[in-house]
């Protein structure tokens, strides 16, 4: 069984899913009941280790078909964090090229998909470590959407550098986008900013510009869910305009993510931007608050060119968004 939150039912209720199927995770992600690249990829991972795990066939050959099939499912569910796409192609990648028994190639599965999830704990803790040398004390950082242990299967990648610079005893202050339509800023980072007693400001979207101006930012950090070898880098709506302005105003603007985020294939017109329902747009908290029949436009990413981010951060080390410094990192 999977146990992770609801991440829609946060911050008035903690509800647990315990998904019991790869179709129930595969719903789960859809309704963004499990967000968060990281976390995609470690729900893909579990959904194939389900698979394994629940499997009645007695063939290497019987069993790759269910896996293949697990992962068609789950790699239809959202097309633009990596992470799911990546955790998939690892595990049937390496079950592929498997030589032994059938129980011993069953195993094998369960424990690679294992891996993955153990391995974002600690790649997140170590990039959090690292990029925390890049704040200092008595820093005012700005962060977007949800990159936090919510969004991860522990510790978070840029609220985990945020998390790990205020535990260092860093005097930070955090602002905190609420992230339009579905405000993983605030419900999400502001439930777990409130939640280690680390001082922050919440700000709708359109405020960056002024708060900016009015100096309350010193650097910004944040994740990402696909990062190209270009350089270039996918995030959460509005991620791009935040860079912009952070460029005007001589901000430093860093990416922190696991190299599980980086994409080694596509290039920058193949990157399939999430568009979502329209009722997201036309409400808000289920209240209807635009006029019927009219034109929404309601893309769930944009993607910030490499010129305007100053390093990215990763559990390798900090590196320029440039594809020698990312496939340096890669090896
Ligand atoms: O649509 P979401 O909530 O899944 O989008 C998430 C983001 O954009 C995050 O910033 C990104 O996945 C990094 S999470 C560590």
């Amino acid at each position: 069984m999977v146990v992770t939150v609801d991440q829609t039912k946060l911050p008035k209720k903690l509800v647990y899913l315990k998904l019991k199927t790869p179709k129930e995770v595969a719903k789960a992600i859809k309704e963004m009941r499990i967000r968060g690249a990281p976390l995609l990829g470690a729900a893909s991972a579990l959904a194939l280790a389900q698979t394994a795990y629940k499997s009645k066939t007695k063939t290497k050959e019987g069993l790759l078909r269910e896996l293949k099939k697990t992962g068609k499912l789950i790699k239809a569910t959202r097309p633009t964090a990596v992470n799911l796409f990546n955790s998939i192609d690892l595990v049937l990648g390496e079950a592929e090229k498997f030589e032994g028994t059938f129980k011993e190639f069953k195993d094998f599965v369960i424990k690679k998909c294992l891996e993955i999830v153990e391995a974002d704990a600690k790649v997140n803790y170590t990039l959090s470590l690292k990029g925390a040398e890049l704040i200092f004390d008595g820093d005012k950082v700005l962060t977007h959407c949800n990159a936090g242990d919510l969004a991860t299967v522990q510790y978070g990648t840029a609220l985990g550098v945020i998390k790990a610079a205020f535990r260092q005893g860093k005097k930070i202050q955090v602002v905190a986008t609420e992230t339009r339509p579905l405000l993983q800023g605030a419900r999400l980072t502001a439930f777990e900013l409130k939640r280690e007693r680390i001082p922050f400001t919440l700000i709708t979207d359109n405020m960056v510009g002024w708060v900016m101006q009015k100096g309350m930012v010193d650097k910004v950090v944040v994740g990402a869910d696909r990062i190209l070898m270009s350089g270039h880098v996918i995030n959460k709506i509005g991620t791009y305009s935040i860079a912009v302005l952070a460029k005007h105003h001589r901000i430093p603007f860093y990416v922190a993510a696991p190299t599980s985020t980086i994409d080694r294939k596509s290039r920058v017109e193949e990157v399939v931007i999430e568009e979502r329902k329209p009722e997201e747009i036309l409400s808000f908290c289920g209240c209807r608050i635009a006029p019927k029949n009219i034109k929404v436009y309601n893309p769930a990413f944009d993607i910030t060119p490499p010129e305007l981010v100053t390093g990215i951060i990763t559990e390798k080390g900090i590196v320029k968004p440039t594809p020698e410094d990312l496939e340096k990192i890669l090896g």
